[in-house]
């Protein structure tokens, strides 16, 4: 039997209602994607003590948790997915206890109910992982850059933490960690925390985290993973054979992070670095504390992605430092992360560059609007997720309408005081989480209260609790993209495409050219267009991909090949749903698709094979099964 998530709540809260009535003293929001019952015995720290087997594709050890309960409190409820247990003992002199298990259901997993006393301070899970963990990506040496040794990478965003650490598996619980990761001695093994920067003889490392973090920001990294320093704080990493690139592309680094420190206040983490994954990462950044991890298709060679991580950058104060109370509540994320990012941009590359990236931000967002329909509950920013996985949530509505109302709200206070707001928002909730209904509250008080005039006939809980875009608060104009307006005119308009001006274009001119072209172009166009831009061939991932989608809408089989391999390796799942998707719009380029996504499937992270088989409809028909 299982049991909804809401209705298990309510069974729970039933059973340990004599506890609840005490537990005032622990706050608690209201979190659907959790079983955890952190008023009545929340974690605190975490030290964790794990051997990384590759052979068996199993992480097992023992978590043990310093927790605190209220004084009648019997249980402490931790979230796990695939998690074998072996036992759990409670203090420092290890004695046994009882534990029970929670229904599983799919991509919650199962609460395990760890019986305590109120006095207990310490609980010990000696555990393992399942080889198909949700949150692991084992890859074997082929599937790497450098093809010589295996790799691990973890993932624990929204609610993956689950499948590799026994844990209170919300975003709304913080805890402090130190980790003792034992590795196959050959390979090198990296954290979101303090890490090494040479690899030792033993396999063994020590890391911790000082500063208290949510569990979705637990994660590790083990490979041929080589250190190279960019300033005294900040640095990459990355397979041998990457790390000259990575770090001549990620060359402004340190000074991003000077100017994100002088937008909103001082960086709180110690050290900044990032790690350059394997290709198959299934996203393009991700913002680990202490470490991001991106996707090595942001080396362009030519710095022109580098946006991508001043936004991963950018977390380390909204998102990091001020986290999503709940997972309805992502905007505060992303929508944040979104519009700090362009202001780094703004920073580093000039108004003329932010301009471009509003813009194509602005485009996936009309777009997204335009799947979900102008009334969907979907498009309010602050989200209801119950009974679905918060995974899902990750589309251009928290992201770009996030992004879009806090420019609205720049717009009508000015900067300077917008800028103030925030940089105040950012200290006053340093390390604690935040609710939509939080930050309106102090947005009232900080900014909207002290000039109502500025924003007179302004509701920005139309932006929140309603769907579209409300107001247009102050258009984006681009110069730079106006030039390509006049470009695709002539285009259109019959100029042979060796006539056209192109010069001195930069990678964004390119993709906004291409989404402003016809989706089906006639063989002869795309011969030309390829014959004089080299789109085929080119080595930036997101012209690639605008132009893949062109190429199989208009089925121009020459560029076919190159697509294959970029399937058969890449497995960012923003770069594989377009493709998959235009693949299966015609009868035609359908076999296309099955074809090489039965040979592709096993390079993809489960969180991108999720997407691409509802694409496929890969597990309704069975097709090539087992996987
Ligand atoms: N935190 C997200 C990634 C994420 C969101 C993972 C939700 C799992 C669930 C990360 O900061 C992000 O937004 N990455 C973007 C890049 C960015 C430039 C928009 C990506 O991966 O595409
Ligand atoms: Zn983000």
């Amino acid at each position: 039997m299982t049991i909804k998530p809401d209705l298990r709540k309510i069974c729970l809260l039933f059973y340990s209602g004599i506890a609840l009535l005490n537990a005032s003293a622990l706050a608690q929001v209201n979190d659907a994607h959790s079983a955890a019952q952190p008023s009545v015995a929340v974690v605190k720290h975490l030290a964790l003590q794990v051997t990384v087997n590759f052979q068996k594709k199993i992480i097992s050890g023992k978590a043990t948790w310093t927790i605190q309960a209220t004084s009648v409190a019997n249980e402490i409820i931790f979230d796990t997915r695939d998690l074998s247990i072996r036992k759990v003992t409670l203090g420092d002199e290890d004695k046994p206890t009882t534990f029970t298990w929670g229904p599983n259901t799919e991509y919650l997993g199962k609460a395990l109910h760890v019986k305590i006393k109120p006095a207990t301070t310490t609980v010990n899970i000696y555990y393992s992982t399942s080889p198909n963990a949700a949150a692991l990506q084992w890859l074997s040496p082929q599937q790497t850059a450098d093809k010589q040794f295996p790799f691990l990478f973890t993932q624990s965003e929204a609610i993956l933490a689950r499948s590799w650490i026994p844990c209170q598996d919300g975003p709304g619980i913080r805890f402090t960690y130190e980790a003792d990761v034992k590795v196959p001695s050959y390979l090198l093994a990296v954290m979101s925390a303090s890490n090494p920067q040479v690899i030792n003889d033993k396999g063994r490392y020590h890391f911790s985290m000082t500063q208290p973090i949510p569990s979705y920001l637990m994660a590790l990294a083990v490979g041929d993973i080589r250190f190279h320093s960019l300033s005294e704080n900040t640095g990459v990493y990355a397979e041998p054979s990457m790390l000259d690139k990575a770090a001549w592309e990620f060359a402004d680094i340190p000074e991003m992070v000077a100017a994100a420190e002088r937008l909103y206040g001082p960086y709180q983490w110690n050290r900044y670095d990032v790690i350059v994954l394997p290709p198959s990462f299934p996203f393009g950044g991700m913002e680990n504390p202490r470490l991001t991890f991106a996707t090595p298709t942001v080396i362009a060679g030519d710095r022109s992605l580098v946006s991508l991580i001043c936004h991963e950058l950018a977390h380390s104060w909204s998102g990091n430092l001020v986290t999503n109370a709940t997972w309805d509540d992502f905007w505060l994320n992303e929508g944040f992360t979104d519009y700090f990012e362009r202001r780094i941009d703004e920073e580093l590359y000039g108004k003329d560059f932010s301009d471009m990236q509003w813009l194509l931000g602005i485009k996936d967002l009309q777009d997204a609007l335009a799947d979900f329909g102008d009334n969907s509950r979907d498009t309010w920013l602050k989200l209801d997720l119950r009974n679905r996985d918060p995974g899902d949530a990750m589309n251009a509505i928290a992201y770009e309408k996030g992004a879009l109302l806090l420019r609205c709200l720049e717009t009508k206070a000015g900067r300077e005081k917008f800028d103030a707001f925030l940089k105040s928002y950012f200290s006053t909730y340093a390390f604690q989480s935040m609710t939509t209904e939080k930050f309106t509250r102090y947005l009232e008080k900080e900014l909207i209260n002290k000039d109502t005039a500025l924003f007179e006939g302004f509701d920005y809980s139309k932006w929140i609790y309603g769907p579209g875009i409300p107001d247009s608060c102050s258009a984006v104009e681009s110069s730079r993209f106006q030039i390509v307006n006049d470009v695709i005119r002539q285009y259109n308009s019959g100029t042979p495409v060796h006539l056209l001006d192109t010069k001195n274009w930069v990678a964004q001119q390119w993709i906004y050219f291409l989404q402003g072209l016809p989706k089906k172009l006639s063989a002869d166009q795309m011969t030309e267009l390829d014959a004089t831009f080299k789109f085929t061939s080119t080595g930036n991932s997101e012209i690639a991909v605008e132009w893949f989608e062109r190429a199989i809408s208009s089925q121009y089989t020459p560029a076919y090949a190159a697509m294959e391999s970029f399937l058969m390796s890449v497995g960012r799942r923003k770069f594989l749903m377009p493709l998959y998707e235009a693949m299966m719009q015609s009868e035609e380029t359908k076999p296309m698709a099955l074809t090489i996504y039965r040979k592709s499937r096993q390079n993809y992270h489960s969180i991108a094979t999720g997407s691409v088989d509802e694409i496929l409809d890969w597990k309704i028909n069975g097709r090539n099964a087992p996987y």
